[in-house]
Order: structure tokens, then C-alpha cells, then sequence
């Protein structure tokens, strides 16, 4: 496998000067690092000390980059797998939030098309401000990781959040964010292209579900008892949102039905946020038709009977309230039987024991089409990998372990070939 390319942008604060170790920590482990500084970062380290680091060139301005045959910037934005900003100070996230290039460091940040992850760094009151704060939502809105800063003494003498987590944090944070960036895999490389320099993914026409729409749920329902309290279950919701993002990079039309997760919405797909099993059921009814409906959610099987209008309360007498449950409707088997059934129907299932066999008999109880397995047994919910058989009437294909974008993006695979060889649903 090629090493991984990382582009770090260092921003100026105190912090800056443990982005050293940073890039020490990355070379050590094979990744190929590029370092750009902002002018404030230049106060607090220099050039040369990153580059004999990094041993590439460091850059600081886009005047670097006037050579636009050696390298330019939308080139150098792109050609990383990952964009890390570390330290982001106050004032680079909030030019990030507001889409503003009026610097090198800057104009790569709203050029790139690859996952940006930030580790901030400032004061804790800068950190706390209603601004700042108001900039990581929209930051995360946008699908940009923002790390949470560490507590404590800051240079300033105060104390609280706004500390740049330790380099090995954020090398944790961007090995995490490696195994779940979305690899342009599944499109076409673009290097002989006469768009080189361009974004590296195919015209949209060229992308294999370019044209289809697919349907996604994902994540748990939460099933509410009283005003304050719910059933829910372990679902983090990562399976099934990195397939709704590589169903999205591979062209298609996305609508993603999420129940209660704080993940970010992948680019280019809709989301639809739902609470409950009968909210999901709806939001799908709505969403037909469908070339395709995978349903990776893992949707509460039952709900209370009764929702209590009020907090419901002890009567201090030491007797439990009853709690009378009652069946939810099973989302995957109504659409099986629904008259605009999508061509292509496929439902997950997390097994904690006789996995195959179980996936086999809920494929033909479901009526689906495919069922993609997962051994949960040793490897709980919430993980960033998964090793899933696809189960189907035709027999068993057993994947290896593998980080859960590449599950979806091979699945986008299967999809896509499986699509070809079947009608497409009647439009309304
Ligand atoms: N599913 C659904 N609606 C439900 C329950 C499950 O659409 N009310 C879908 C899930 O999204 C998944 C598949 O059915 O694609 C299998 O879910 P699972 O919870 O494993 O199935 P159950 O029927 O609940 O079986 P089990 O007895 O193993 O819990």
C-alpha cells in the first residue's frame, strides 16, 4: 500500500512548536508529510526546522506556488489523502467556517476535496466564545473533524479547554481518519487526464451509479418512554454512513434516513434525521422509489406501548413501573413486500453467533435480496472496522476485515454491477 500523504498546515500559536513532533511522529511511521506554514505559524517555527523533518519543501505563501508547473495549489490541496491543521488557532477556523482564501493556507483549505481534520489550539475563553463555538458546528456541519482540545495550564496562565491535544492524540486522530477517509477508489484516476490539477474524481456521468438513486437508514432509533427517557441500542451509525458517503462519491443520488447519531452528513448526500422506528418507516415510504434501499439501521424492535406525557416517577413505595412494550414495524420486510419494492434490496444484520446461518434464514424471512453479516460477538458496535459475509440465495462471499469506508466502497462495487443487470423502478 502506497504511504499515506499527509498535508499539515501549522498556524501560529504557542502550540505550533509541538507540530514539530507531530511531523517527526508521521515520518517515523512511513507517512509522507508536506508542511505549509502561516505567516503567524512562521513566528513560532521555522521552515527549515520542518523541512529537515519532512524532508519535502515547506510552503508559506502562495507566491510559493507561482511555479505552477512544479506544484500548484489546487494540485498541492489535493494530492494528500488527509489535510490536518494543527495547531487551528481562533482565527483559522473561523476563516474556514466563513470560506474565506486570503492565504496559501487558506485558499488549500477551500480548494481541497480530501477529509480535513483540526486540532484547535488558543485561549480558553477563545475557545468557549460563542463565535468559536458557533464555527466548529458549522465546521463539523461540514463534514470537517475538529478535534476537542485538551484541558489545563495554558501558556496564558489560565486554565481550561483550548490546549492542543498531544501529538499522539493527533496522530491517533488521523490514523482514525485514514482508515475512514473516502479513497477516490472506485473512480477513475484522473493523472493522464488533460485535468490534471482538477478534482481527481470522474465527470459525474463516467461514475458507475451515476443516474441511481439510493436509499440509506443508519444508526439506531431511540424509543421514547416519558419526555426523558428512550430504549436505543449500541448502533454508532459509521457503517452506515460511510456507505451512504461512497454511494455518494460513486455518483448516486443519496437519501440517507438517520436515526439519532452526531456524525456529519457526508457531501453530496440528504439527510433525513428521524428519532424513532415509526418516523424511519415513514421517511423511507417518502423516499420511493429507489434503484436501491440498503437498510444498515439498527432499528429498535420494540417500543413502549405507551408513551408517558410526563416524567414518569418514583411513587416511593419501591414498586418498578411496568413497561409494556409493544412490536415495531419491520421497515426491511414492509419494503420487501411493498409494490414499489426497490430492485435492489438489501438489509444488514449484526450476529453475535452462527452468523451465516442466521443471515440466511433472515434473508428469506426479510424477503430481501442481499443480507450483509457481521460477526458482533468480539468486536463490538462503534468500531472503526468491520468484516462482514455478503449473503445471498446464490451462496456466501466472505470479505476480509477491513475499515468500514472500505466495506461500503466495495459494497458501492457490487452494487453497481449487480444494478446493471437489473430493471430500474417504475418513477412516479
Ligand atoms: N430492520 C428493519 N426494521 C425493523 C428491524 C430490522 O428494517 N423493525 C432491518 C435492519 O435495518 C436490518 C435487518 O432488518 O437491515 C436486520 O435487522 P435485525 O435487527 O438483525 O433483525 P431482526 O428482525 O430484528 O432480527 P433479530 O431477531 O436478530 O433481532
Amino acid at each position: 500500500m502506497a504511504a499515506p500523504r499527509i498535508l499539515l498546515i501549522i498556524g501560529g500559536g504557542i502550540a505550533a512548536y509541538k507540530s514539530i513532533e507531530l511531523v517527526r511522529l508521521l515520518r517515523k511511521s512511513g507517512h509522507v508529510v508536506r508542511c505549509v506554514l502561516t505567516r503567524a505559524g512562521e513566528q513560532f517555527v521555522t521552515p527549515l526546522t520542518l523541512a529537515a523533518l519532512s524532508e519535502n519543501k515547506v510552503y508559506t505563501s502562495l507566491f510559493d506556488l507561482k511555479d505552477e508547473v512544479e506544484m500548484g495549489h489546487i494540485q498541492l490541496s489535493r494530492e494528500a489523502d488527509l489535510v490536518v491543521v494543527a495547531p487551528a488557532t481562533a482565527d483559522l477556523l473561523a476563516k474556514m467556517a466563513g470560506g474565506q482564501a486570503d492565504d496559501l493556507a487558506t485558499t488549500l483549505l477551500l480548494a481541497t476535496d480530501k477529509p480535513v481534520l483540526a486540532a484547535p489550539a488558543m485561549n480558553v475563553r477563545m475557545w468557549l466564545h460563542a463565535a468559536t463555538q458557533r464555527n466548529v458546528r458549522a465546521l463539523r456541519g461540514d463534514g470537517v473533524t475538529v478535534m476537542e482540545p485538551d484541558e489545563g495550564e495554558m501558556a496564558c496562565g489560565e486554565y481550561g479547554p483550548g490546549r492542543l491535544p498531544e501529538p499522539a492524540a493527533i496522530f491517533a486522530a488521523i490514523e482514525d481518519a485514514l482508515a475512514n477517509a473516502p479513497l477516490p477508489s472506485l473512480l477513475p484516476s484522473s493523472s493522464t487526464s488533460p485535468l490534471a490539477g482538477q478534482p481527481d474524481f470522474a465527470p459525474a456521468e463516467h461514475r458507475p451509479l451515476h443516474g441511481r438513486r439510493i436509499l440509506i437508514t443508519a444508526g439506531p432509533t431511540h424509543e421514547p418512554i416519558d419526555p426523558v427517557r428512550y430504549i436505543a441500542n449500541r448502533s454508532s451509525g459509521k457503517q452506515g454512513f460511510a456507505i451512504a458517503a461512497a454511494a455518494a462519491e460513486a455518483g448516486a443520488e443519496v437519501l440517507l434516513i438517520a436515526g439519532p447519531v452526531p456524525l456529519p452528513t457526508p457531501p453530496g448526500v440528504i439527510r433525513v434525521d428521524v428519532e424513532t422506528a415509526t418516523q424511519m418507516a415513514a421517511e423511507v415510504q417518502q423516499g420511493l422509489p429507489v434503484d436501491a434501499a440498503i437498510m444498515v439501521a439498527a432499528v429498535a424492535d420494540w417500543r413502549a406501548a405507551d408513551t408517558a406525557a410526563q416524567k414518569i416517577k418514583k411513587d416511593g413505595s419501591g414498586q418498578v413501573p411496568p413497561l409494556a412494550l409493544a412490536e415495531n414495524p419491520d421497515i426491511l420486510a414492509g419494503l420487501a413486500r411493498d409494490p414499489r419494492r426497490p430492485p435492489l434490496l438489501i438489509g444488514f444484520a449484526a450476529e453475535t453467533n452462527d452468523v451465516i446461518q442466521h443471515a440466511q434464514a433472515k434473508l428469506a424471512r426479510k424477503g430481501c435480496d442481499w443480507i450483509v453479516a457481521n460477526d458482533v460477538s468480539a468486536d463490538p458496535m462503534g468500531g472503526d472496522a468491520n468484516m462482514v459475509h455478503i449473503v445471498t440465495p446464490q451462496g456466501v462471499d466472505s470479505w476480509e476485515r477491513q475499515p468500514k469506508n472500505a466495506v461500503a466502497r466495495k459494497l458501492m462495487e457490487k452494487i453497481a454491477d449487480e444494478l446493471d443487470t437489473r430493471a430500474p423502478p417504475e418513477r412516479d
